[in-house]
């Protein structure tokens, strides 16, 4: 028995920041921007709005386009490194926001690899036999911890959420085996320092701007390059697949720059590699998920996708699965038009 996607759902805030209205406050231009990262503009969320906030209007999404009975769902995994508070869990929000009435929810924080952490024990509660209907989440209000006062971070990250449906099959199709990676000594090259039991929120941690995510960027970039790419060909070999089997790749969105390093790499076509950094930046727990929801209507039944990620921890892994049936929608195209409703729905 496999655990495959059979619906996605989506969201993003309306409101736009683009790399034009960044330069107008830190010292960097549309032009470095671009060349450096790839990202144009990023979505972000108004001050009432909280990351459950973007989770609920994304699984929202999923339920309605889909047709989803909320009551079959079993459990809801909530991948984000921005809950919405530090207790209790923003998933008990989501499930309460949503009307997953016979659902637990469960946090899950392994920052920009939280979705493929979540998706990998969704599959493996799924094979298990002892669930069958799950909603699993990467949602992120990167807002809330980026210094805009910071160039090196504040160009990078953007706010969304994005669910998938996994349910159990036998038809061959869904999820393969997967490969997840920890590597503890990369805390201190990316991190929000301050706001935990480490050190909680004093006059001093506000003063020196420590509550804010700080980066390493460019050891972190390379560490990001040299473990998506070799996961991703672990990954393969366990799957016993080729590069050239692989249909599309859904990379992690951080940089473009990491993202095309990582598909030479592999040796993997550019217009296979699935990219929509440009319009989001990094969403974090939301990258993996976005793309699924903005590209879903690209993948085929029986295509095989190959998801790597890389995040602070540091946390890497890959995976690769058989795209499988979807359940039907209610609506042939719904990207625009579904982004807006949201919109309306989360405000
Ligand atoms: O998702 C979690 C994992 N995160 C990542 O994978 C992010 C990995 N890192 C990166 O994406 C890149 O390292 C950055 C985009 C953060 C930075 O790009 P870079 O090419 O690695 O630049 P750098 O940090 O090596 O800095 C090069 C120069 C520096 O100036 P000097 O020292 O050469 O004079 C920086 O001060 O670029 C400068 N710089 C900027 N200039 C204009 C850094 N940020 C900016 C900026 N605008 N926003």
């Amino acid at each position: 028995m496999n655990a495959v996607i059979t619906a996605i759902g989506g969201f993003v805030p309306s409101s736009i920041l683009t790399n034009k209205k960044i330069s107008e406050t830190v010292d960097t231009s549309d032009e470095w921007i671009v060349k450096r990262t790839g990202i144009k503009e990023r979505r972000i969320a108004d001050d009432n709005t909280a990351t459950s906030d973007l989770a609920a209007a994304a699984v929202e999404n999923l339920l309605e386009n889909y047709k989803v009975d909320r009551e079959e769902i079993e459990a809801l995994l909530v991948a984000t490194a921005t809950p919405d508070h530090i207790l209790a869990p923003t998933a008990s929000i989501v499930c309460e926001k949503s009307g997953l009435v016979n659902a637990f929810g469960i946090d899950m924080n392994a920052a920009c690899s939280g979705f493929l952490y979540a998706l990998e024990m969704g599959a493996n509660m799924i094979e298990s036999g002892r669930y069958s209907k799950l909603i699993i989440v990467g949602a992120d209000k990167m807002s809330s911890i980026v210094d805009y006062e910071d160039r090196n971070t504040c160009i990078l990250f953007g706010d969304g959420a994005g669910a998938v449906l996994l349910e159990k099959t036998e038809s061959g199709n869904g999820l393969m085996k997967t490969i997840l990676k920890t590597d503890g000594s990369g805390v201190s090259s990316l991190a929000v320092p301050a706001g935990g039991s480490r050190t909680p929120i004093s006059m001093q941690s506000l003063l020196h701007r420590t509550h804010y995510l700080k980066q390493d960027g460019a050891f972190v970039f390379k560490k990001a390059v040299s473990s998506m790419s070799q996961v991703s060909q672990d990954a393969l070999a366990k799957n016993e697949l080729q590069a050239d089997e692989i249909d599309w790749v859904i990379p992690h969105q951080a940089n473009l720059r990491i993202i095309n390093a990582v598909g030479e790499s592999l040796n993997i076509d550019a217009e296979k590699v699935k990219v929509n950094i440009e319009r989001y930046g990094n969403t974090t727990s939301a990258t993996v998920p976005l793309c699924l929801w903005d590209f879903k209507n690209d993948f085929k039944e029986g295509q095989n996708l190959l998801i790597t990620t890389f995040g602070a921890g540091f946390s890497w892994g890959a995976t690769c699965l058989k795209w499988g049936v979807m359940r039907d929608e209610k609506t042939a195209k719904i990207s625009k038009n579904t982004t807006e409703k949201s919109v309306v729905m989360a405000h």
